[in-house]
């Protein structure tokens, strides 16, 4: 797919006809492609298709990964993070899930507004019960979320078939789940003995069947998720961490991009190395994911 990068002059011409801030020209349109919906990431996934995921908090990066052709931009509480300089995701609040779903939604229509938006329910927000879970996920589906995404099997199932059934899609989340890295004991690759593996296939499975139509694996040995990836016929598994056999890739915007002092975790590839700027290094990630060049087993996974 050929991207056209506005000139100077489009720039400029946008600017006098009053183009609201970052929005780009409609003299210089990128290729043409269809908002992506439910339907069409299922289609993708049983084309075999690889699907692309990546966290974006606000409105300028948002419209940049849309215009880079990124499928799904998940509003990841891993802000608490990147964002707030937390230690982890947990003091994450639904108001700052909220801030910052409402900018992602806005910003992806400075660009095509093609991108599928996935936001966090944030720690505390729905362990409670289905009702409370219901209404969290109201509060960012009102502010412009597609899709809600939630930690944990098990008790999550009945959750999951709760909101669904509401009309509110749910991508779940296995594996290292970080609202509970002090239950975990750190952050640590799940599912490597062969009990927990049997059981993070038995919670997978139920989430499917209640309905969830995403499922993030994340730090899972490469063979269980590709197992996985092959047993759910209905419920795409985006890794991260989790090896290539997965049907689709999530990354951290700040990971993909290197802006991290810290020591990168495993999984991760820094796609600026070999671009020229951030929508360059994006687009290189689309392509990597899609040709299957990242990740590699051998290198991101365990
Ligand atoms: O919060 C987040 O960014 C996430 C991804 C790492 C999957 O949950």
């Amino acid at each position: 797919m050929a991207t056209v990068h506005p000139s100077p002059a489009d720039l400029a011409a946008a600017q006098l006809a009053g183009t609201p801030y970052g929005t780009l020209p409609p003299a210089s349109p990128l290729a043409n492609r269809k908002p992506i919906s439910l339907p069409r990431l299922l289609e993708m996934h049983s084309r075999g298709e690889k699907i692309t995921v990546m966290t974006a908090y606000d409105a300028t990066f948002a419209a940049v990964a849309d215009a880079a052709g990124v499928e799904c931009i998940l509003i990841g509480d891993s802000l608490g993070m990147v964002c707030q300089g937390l230690h982890s995701t947990v003091g994450v609040t639904l108001d700052d899930m909220r801030y910052h779903t409402r900018s992602v939604a806005r910003g992806i229509h400075r660009a095509q507004g093609t991108a599928w938006v996935i936001a966090d329910l944030p720690f505390g927000t729905y362990q409670e019960s289905k009702e409370q879970a219901l209404r969290r996920a109201s509060v960012l589906t009102q502010a412009g979320a597609h899709m809600i995404k939630l930690e944990g099997g098990g008790w999550t199932t009945e959750t999951v078939r709760f909101l669904v059934e509401r009309g509110i899609p749910v991508c779940a989340h296995l594996g290292l789940t970080p609202q509970t890295v002090h239950a975990l004991g750190g952050y640590r690759v799940q599912g490597k003995s062969g009990a927990s593996a049997e059981l993070l296939k038995k919670q997978a499975h139920e989430l499917q069947d209640a309905g969830a139509s995403m499922l993030v694996l994340e730090m899972v040995p490469a063979e269980l998720s590709r197992e996985l990836t092959q047993e759910l016929t209905h419920c795409p598994t985006i890794g991260i961490g989790a090896g290539n056999g997965t049907a689709g890739q999530v990354l951290v915007l700040h990971d993909l991009l290197g802006v991290n002092l810290g020591k990168m975790p495993k999984f991760v590839r820094n796609f600026m190395d070999d671009s020229h700027s951030i929508r360059g290094a994006m687009e290189a990630y689309v392509a990597a994911v899609k040709n299957g060049s990242f990740p590699v087993d051998a290198t991101h996974a365990w």
